[in-house]
């Protein structure tokens, strides 16, 4: 039998996408939709793994399907919905850490950083993160998933865990081990100002990121503010080793105009870095200032977002449901 590609990926509710999310996830989420059958959600449950106020938290999920619409993804093609809207999510985890073994989650480098050095206050849903992560993906036995390179580790998690339920119930092939889709050049956007860290919405100064929603005045402070170098542009990639937020921006040039690093430098070698500083404010106002504006166009009807986030929940659920049917006979519940 030919297995069917499925793909799955998440999305945190944290509002305020930014230039990162847009380059490493979202823009291959729409790549993806053409070729393949797809299945994005935003995860919510994930999100209250550190307390989230409520309020926010709602709008923050509108948002993220504002920013998904915005980009191009299509709940006619793909299936849009919010995690915790499908109760199999929560259902599957449960099983799931059941399955996944203690020694497994106590490798995992994403809740060293996240717990900080206080681990005992760090609540247990963010201990077992990685295993609800595994049930989103199992859920709808997904074999594609598109991750930035810092998913990685729990990817190999959740093939970890499907591998052990097959095993343990004998079923051989039952959840088929999914692949990570990991972007090869752009796997990450760095900070503007530190360019060692990744582009984030939680850094402190709003100068190291471009959030999709910026305005064409605020890319063009943000860029010409950013971190670069007083030499000109250098035409090897050997000089910018220790130059990490220069070579970020001509990465996320090269990125944008679908053009490889070497012909970039090649074309930009000897000049200064205001030359691909005003070069590359003009691209990014291009791409992501019609994606800005119509995010704020779809965050004033927020019940089309509602409806779109209805209709993705019926859809996913009827997958969900099906498969958690055949989950449960294998796990012996009546
Ligand atoms: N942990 C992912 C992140 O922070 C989000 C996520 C949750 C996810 N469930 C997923 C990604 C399932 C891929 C597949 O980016």
């Amino acid at each position: 039998m030919v297995k069917k590609n499925l793909v799955f990926s998440g999305v945190q509710p944290t509002g305020n996408l930014h230039l990162g999310n847009y380059l490493g996830a979202l823009k291959n989420f729409v790549s993806l939709q053409k070729e393949m059958e797809c299945i994005y959600c935003v995860v919510d449950l994930h999100a209250i793994t550190t307390f989230q106020n409520p309020m926010e938290l709602k709008n923050n999920v509108l948002e993220t399907v504002a920013s998904f619409l915005a980009t191009g993804l299509d709940p006619n093609k793909s299936i849009i919905f919010n995690q915790s809207s499908v109760s199999g999510h929560a259902e599957l985890a449960w099983i799931l850490n059941c399955v996944s073994r203690i020694g497994w989650l106590n490798r995992m480098t994403q809740f060293k950083d996240k717990a900080g050095s206080d681990k005992e206050k760090a609540s247990v849903g963010l201990y077992v993160y990685p295993n609800l992560m595994a049930a989103d993906i199992l859920l709808y036995k997904a074999t594609h998933v598109p991750v930035g390179a810092d998913q990685k580790q729990h990817l190999e998690l959740s093939r970890d865990i499907a591998q052990k339920f097959n095993k343990d119930f004998n079923c051989k092939d039952f959840f088929p081990l999914p692949e990570p889709l990991i972007p090869k050049n752009i796997s990450r956007v760095m900070s503007l100002r530190d360019g060692t860290k990744k582009m984030s919405k939680s850094e402190e100064s709003d100068y190291s990121r471009i959030n999709l929603k910026d305005s064409p005045d605020e890319i063009t402070k943000k860029i010409k503010k950013a971190k670069s170098d007083s030499e000109e542009i250098p035409d090897n990639l050997k000089s910018l080793e220790n130059k990490p937020e220069s070579l970020n921006l001509i990465n996320i040039f090269a990125e944008i105009s679908k053009n490889s690093l070497e012909n970039v430098l090649n074309e930009m070698s000897g000049k200064e870095y205001s030359f691909l500083k005003t070069k590359l404010t003009d691209l990014i106002i291009s791409e992501i200032g019609p994606v800005g504006q119509e995010i704020n166009k779809l965050l004033k009807d927020k019940s089309h977002l509602e409806k779109v986030l209805k209709k993705g929940k019926e859809k996913a659920n009827i997958k969900a449901e099906e498969n958690i049917k055949n989950i449960r006979e294998k796990v012996g519940l009546i």
